[in-house]
């Protein structure tokens, strides 16, 4: 039970999926910037360190209240030495600015400072810096991409996309998931599942995509990870910052300028249109419950994975649910059959934004 005399008394359970948070966040710079870092250590692979950090953040979302100095968050769980001194320096500080730019993560970042860079056009000026393809797409959009993207530029988007798909498979599944699955107003990025009914042909859709958007000249870069997924492994044991399924990390450009509701941002005036950051998952269409579960994200998913293996000996990622004490892989076509198999009362994505 925690309480002082300045905040209501409350419970708060150290797993998300035992707590209610909603898109009302009443800590954003602290959460912006501990997942700013977990983002970074998920990068560059540090799975210890980004998991401290994001489930330090979504425990400080969950908060009905404001943190304003660290005696606040006494009692709280899942809150470390790291994540302390980074709320710290942000409560009086606001840092992390080459952090911010896509492509560049923490190591970089103190490299270029420690190197009495202060600014990005003293790292775009200085001599012998070698910035790599997705960096330099993270300089050259770094104002679009770093201004919030609009439920309203999400649904734009989702036509575009979807256009797409049906030109290159009229009976495709496609369907939103991530934060803005989730209800949130505004995201960093819009994230999509694709796949086919027909099984086995869910990659190529996923490269037909690309391929047709670059065609309409609204890529602006492509990272594509080819599947690597495999029925028979089982989930990892371990935090994996990713699954193995087919995907691709895009830059899109979005026509029609300034859509209803979304932010006036300086280089959208004018220019008629943005550049905004795109996620596509294709799964075969006998996993995508699990996908869709997974990519629906926040610290919610993290820690049903969590749940399932400390509290039910079941084993949960983005591909499967495994059953250690039966021994069998649990079928589920639905979010709902999921929730069943876990014992856990279901719980609606808009409220998983933990
Ligand atoms: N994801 C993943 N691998 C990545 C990036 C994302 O598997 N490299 C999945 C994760 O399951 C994650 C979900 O996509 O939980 C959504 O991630 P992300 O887009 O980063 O976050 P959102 O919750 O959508 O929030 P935001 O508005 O910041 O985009
Ligand atoms: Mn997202
Ligand atoms: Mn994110
Ligand atoms: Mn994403």
């Amino acid at each position: 039970v925690y309480g002082t005399s300045s905040t209501p008394l409350l419970t708060v359970s150290q797993y998300a999926c035992k707590r209610r948070t909603t898109t009302v966040n009443n800590n954003k710079i602290l959460t912006d910037a501990l997942e700013v870092l977990a983002e970074s250590y998920e990068f560059k692979e540090i799975p210890g360190r980004c998991l401290a950090f994001r489930r330090a953040s979504s425990v400080l979302k969950s908060l009905p209240w404001a943190v304003r100095c660290l005696r606040d968050t006494e009692g709280l769980p899942c809150l470390g030495e790291h994540s302390k001194a980074v709320m710290e320096k942000s409560l009086s500080f606001g840092n992390a600015l080459f952090t911010s730019v896509f492509g560049v993560g923490p190591k970089t970042a103190e490299k270029w400072y420690r190197g009495g860079l202060r600014s990005f056009s003293d790292v775009l000026a200085a001599p012998g810096i070698h910035l790599n393809r997705m960096q330099q797409s993270g300089f050259l959009h770094y104002g679009d991409i770093s201004r919030a993207v609009s439920k309203a530029e999400a649904r734009a988007l989702g036509n575009l996309i979807d256009e797409a798909v049906r030109a290159v498979t009229p009976d495709a599944v496609l369907a939103l998931t991530g934060g803005f699955r989730r209800g949130k107003e505004f995201g960093h990025d819009v994230d999509f599942i694709v796949t086919t009914r027909e099984p086995g042909k869910e990659e190529k859709l996923l490269t037909g995509i690309i391929e047709r958007l670059k065609q309409q000249g609204l890529l602006l870069y492509c990272e594509y990870n080819a599947s690597t997924f495999d029925m028979v492994k089982l989930p990892s044991h371990q935090f994996e910052a990713m699954d193995h399924f087919a995907k691709c990390f895009l830059i899109v450009r979005l026509e029609g300028g300034r859509v209803e509701g979304g932010l006036h941002g300086a280089e959208g005036d004018g220019r008629g249109w943005r550049a905004v950051r795109v996620d596509l998952v294709s799964p075969p269409m006998d996993r995508y419950a699990f996908a869709l579960l997974g990519w629906t994200g926040s610290r919610f998913e993290r820690d049903l994975r969590r749940f399932a293996r400390a509290e039910r000996r079941m084993l949960l990622d983005n591909h499967t649910l495994y059953d250690k004490t039966k021994k069998e892989f649990l079928a589920a076509t639905t979010e709902k059959d999921i929730f069943a198999h876990l014992g856990l009362e279901y719980i609606e994505p808009w409220q998983r934004n933990a």
